[in-house]
């Protein structure tokens, strides 16, 4: 039967009947599965999460996995980054092959590679430019990183990955993301003056050659669709309507909401920051709904608000649902691989050196 078949009967059987086959499927392969959830997963597909995590844990966790088969609910930059880091016998699954993420779709191999050639006509980048992607991007892009004396960085160790990165050489080009690799090199006291923004779909990025030789950190023009939501009048509103309330906001968003929050971290670090706090903190949260949700369930004695009056959920996070797990699991007790992320040989290898650079730093 296709996956199509499938999932149609699938979305017939009443939803608890599928949760009730989860469990009991999951039982029965027991140790040959492991499934890994992103904090931004719907609370029922996260609730069979073997290890929850941020970027950073998650593919901590993939590299040390013994389990034959992981299962990855999150997107697919985070199933590929499995993929790279286990060994040719562990096979990565992810429930639903169409969940991407919009953010690493802004920056393909052929537009990094253009970019580089074009920073060649100014400078040398092989010897004066460190490549750093976002974990959220394809691996091709990992891979050029790994080729080219680059690193992978996550939203919870960008700082240690800028600083390695400029002590190897006087210059970074930071994609897919513009916000992490600015926000990130603002606290870290880099001055304006040192950035430009680099436009793939304009000659030299949009710049000229002279600003490209006196700056030092250059930025992918890239955005997260999600976190680019949230606005720093949405901390002004809630200051107003609720004295003492600490705004907390992942690197991702904006320099502006960033600037006007108390505290700026990861997903993982904004879970550890509520879980610190005093009972009857107050927080306002600029990241994805399904966290923000799940915290203020976790938390009843500490008040916790979605910064914005938009929802802003991230929609391919959300399409991994309880219907898509259980096909999967299906899938791999048939010994069926349609859920299987496969990155090609010629791209794990350099992927693998710049995902190890990274992890060999923690
Ligand atoms: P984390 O690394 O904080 O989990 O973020 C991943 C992500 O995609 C945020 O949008
Ligand atoms: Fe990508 Fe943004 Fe979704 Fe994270 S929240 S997976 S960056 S689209």
């Amino acid at each position: 039967m296709s996956t199509q078949t499938l999932l149609k009967q699938l979305y017939d059987t009443p939803e608890q009947d599928i949760i009730k086959n989860i469990h009991a499927l999951k039982a029965e392969l027991g140790e040959k599965v492991l499934i890994l959830g992103h904090h931004y997963q719907r609370e029922e597909v996260f609730a069979f999460a073997d290890v929850s995590g941020d970027s950073l844990k998650l593919s901590q966790q993939a590299a040390d996995a013994d389990a034959a088969n992981i299962i990855f609910c999150g997107v697919h930059f985070m199933a590929e980054t499995a993929d790279i880091l286990t060994s040719d016998e562990q096979a990565v699954f992810l429930p639903d092959l169409a969940a991407g993420c919009s953010m690493a779709d802004m920056a393909n191999d052929a537009q990094v590679s253009k970019c580089w050639q074009e920073l060649s006509t100014v400078i040398q980048p092989d010897t004066c430019v460190t490549p750093v992607t976002y974990i959220n991007s394809t691996a091709a892009l990992k891979s050029f990183c790994g080729e080219h004396g680059g690193i992978v960085c996550t939203s919870s160790n960008a700082k240690k990955v800028l600083e390695w990165s400029w002590n190897n050489r006087e210059k970074i080009l930071f994609f897919p993301d513009q916000h992490l690799g600015e926000n990130t090199a603002l606290a870290m006291g880099i001055p304006e003056e040192n950035m430009i923004v680099w436009d793939p779909f304009q000659p030299l990025g949009g710049n000229t050659p002279a600003a490209i030789e006196r700056a030092t950190l250059i930025l992918w023009k890239g955005f997260c669709s999600v976190h680019q939501l949230f606005k720093a009048e949405h901390a002004d509103t809630m200051r107003k309507n609720h004295i003492g309330i600490e705004i907390l906001a992942h690197p991702e968003c904006s320099r502006e909401v960033c600037e006007t929050a108390d505290f700026v971290g990861s997903t993982e670090a904004i879970i550890q920051y509520v879980k610190a706090a005093d009972v009857g903190s107050k927080f306002a949260i600029a990241t994805e709904l399904n966290l923000v949700n799940r915290l203020r369930i976790q938390h009843p004695d500490k008040p916790v608000w979605f910064l914005s009056p938009m929802v802003c959920m991230c929609s391919t996070m959300f399409r991994t649902d309880p219907q898509h797990l259980y096909a999967t699991l299906l899938a791999i007790r048939d010994g069926n691989n349609e859920h299987q992320i496969i990155v090609p040989k010629a791209q794990k290898r350099w992927a693998k050196l710049s995902l190890e650079r990274m992890l060999n730093l923690a």
